[in-house]
């Protein structure tokens, strides 16, 4: 019998089939270094016709498919398992804008395309694509719709799936969901497309969306301010929103440990305000009108708010270049907790109203539990996201530190869970988090998802072991139940279960 390899040449040519150590060694590896897999070849299709060739074949041979964006992934999504039996299918070669309807206020694009391309093509035609996240130079927009990405404009604009009006999907079996609409209203049965968003390409491949744009922005306001506390923060991002409209767009919460990273780490980055302080927000206003006056209203908001004592300091950016380095300070922070050493990181949420009293608890327990850790909480507090995540102290054992990942992740995301929130905000489950779904959705919740995917992906090829545990054999007869709840965490590094090829195959 050919190998896989020779059949995926055969159907999409050999230049797009990798299988070279060194060629296929970039794939394998997620970007925090959580997880190291094997893959026997990583395929880089150029049209939705090969993705669907390779579905088919993989689908009939039983082979594990990985998609892969631009690998920006926290919890390991785009990463294969250590079995060696699993293929990357590497969507970046799909990457053009198909179209742009400016009149329409729609564009179409294809899974590879970079976020900022996505951006760019529709700054070309005076229009905005709202979304903004620190990785966009890098992140790919099938990434984003498989992962329902969220970012720093989710407050206005909402996440991926409020900005998709249609997709282009490939099935397991290789069949083609074409639904590119550019309609903004079709009741016509259920929203099949919503089942692909945030589904991580275990039901399915994006290949393609159509997406909604926006007015373009023509002003905008800025401003770095230091809070007298998280509360102050919540009030601040209250009142902005009350006098100015829905024009807050961007309001992201950083403790004063942010700052001290991102000066020491990153180049060129500064403290926009003398002294120090414990938190800080840095928040936008914009508009697309040229003429609104949004300096204005946010220098109001912060006067009154530092008569009251709840805004300490405050600096408003004068010109672009501030602006720019307010928000390199901003989206440095994960880089510059990198570059300082080990850290652990919870991708929480809970109600806005409840996020003052979830930090002090939340910062309680780990002054109490974790002496070789310090707390670095940022993030976008008008959606309640918060990264509350932690650094190893200066000096501490980073494997002593990490050793203790699932205790405090255990105590954080129980504590999110008594007010409400959720575990995973914005970065989706990928293979991190697999036993905390199972610990905290509801049975019915699981069993939806468990029928889902069985219907839609009856063999388990589509990144087997995301988001849902891969079934074992003993598990495979419909209806049955996965483990209890819990039961079953696997820490990075430990082996999945994934479907097995029918013959030997590693070339
Ligand atoms: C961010 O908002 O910067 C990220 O989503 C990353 C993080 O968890 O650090
Ligand atoms: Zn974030």
């Amino acid at each position: 019998m050919r190998t896989l390899s020779d059949q995926l040449r055969e159907r999409i040519g050999a230049d797009a089939v990798l299988t070279a150590p060194a060629d296929i060694a970039p794939y394998l590896t997620d970007h925090r270094g959580l997880y190291h897999g094997r893959a026997c070849a990583v395929v880089l299709p150029r049209a939705v016709e090969q993705v669907s060739q390779v579905l088919a074949l993989c689908n009939e041979r039983r082979i594990g498919v990985v998609p892969h964006g631009g690998n920006t992934s926290y919890c390991g999504g785009a990463t294969p398992d250590e079995s060696g039996r699993q293929i990357v299918l590497a969507l970046a070669r799909l990457d053009r804008i198909r179209a742009v309807d400016a009149a329409g206020f729609t564009l179409v694009a294809e899974a590879g395309c970079v976020l900022q391309t996505v951006q760019r093509a529709a700054d070309d035609a005076e229009r905005l694509f709202p979304l903004s996240l620190g990785s966009e130079g890098s992140c790919q927009i099938g990434g984003n719709l498989a992962t329902n990405a969220g970012g720093t404009q989710v407050l206005r604009y909402g996440m991926m799936r409020d900005l998709v009006l249609g997709l282009e999907v490939v099935l397991a079996d290789g069949r083609v969901l074409s639904s590119l609409t550019p309609l903004r209203k079709d009741n016509t049965g259920y929203d099949v497309k919503s089942l692909f968003l945030g589904s991580e390409g275990t039901l399915g491949v994006i290949t393609a969306a159509s997406l909604k744009l926006y007015p373009k922005i023509r002003s905008v306001a800025t401003a770095f301010a230091a809070v007298a506390d998280v509360q102050a923060a919540v009030d601040l991002l209250g009142e902005l929103r009350e006098r100015g409209a829905d024009l807050v767009s961007s309001f992201e919460l950083l403790p004063r440990i942010a700052v001290d990273l991102t000066t020491r780490h990153i180049p060129g980055v500064a403290d926009p305000l003398g002294g120090s302080h414990t938190w800080y927000v840095l928040c936008e206003l914009s508009s697309s009108r040229a003429e609104e006056p949004l300096a204005e209203t946010l220098e109001t908001a912060l006067a009154a708010a530092l008569e009251r004592g709840k805004v300490l300091d405050a600096a408003l950016a004068k010109s672009e270049r501030d602006r720019e380095a307010f928000w390199r300070l901003r989206e440095s922070v994960p880089e510059a907790q990198r570059r300082d050493g080990a850290s652990l990181k919870h991708d929480i949420s809970v109600p806005v109203a409840r996020l003052p009293e979830f930090v002090r608890q939340g910062s309680e327990w780990v002054r109490d539990h974790v002496p070789d850790g310090r707390l670095v909480a940022y993030g976008h507090v008008g959606d309640g996201n918060l990264h509350f995540n932690l650094n190893q102290a200066p000096g501490a054992d980073p494997a002593a530190f990490l050793a203790r990942a699932e205790t405090v992740m255990r105590a954080i995301h129980d504590l999110v869970q008594a007010f409400g929130g959720s575990f995973s905000a914005e970065h989706g489950i990928g293979r991190l988090k697999v036993a905390e779904l199972e610990r905290y959705a509801s049975a019915v919740e699981l069993d939806l998802m468990r029928a889902i995917k069985r219907a839609l992906d009856p063999n388990g090829i589509l990144n087997p072991g995301k988001v849902l545990r891969a079934p074992g054999p003993r598990d495979r007869t419909p209806g049955t139940r996965d483990h209890a709840p819990g039961t079953r965490d696997r820490t990075p590094g430990t082996r999945d279960r994934s479907p097995e090829p029918r013959d030997e195959e590693t070339s």
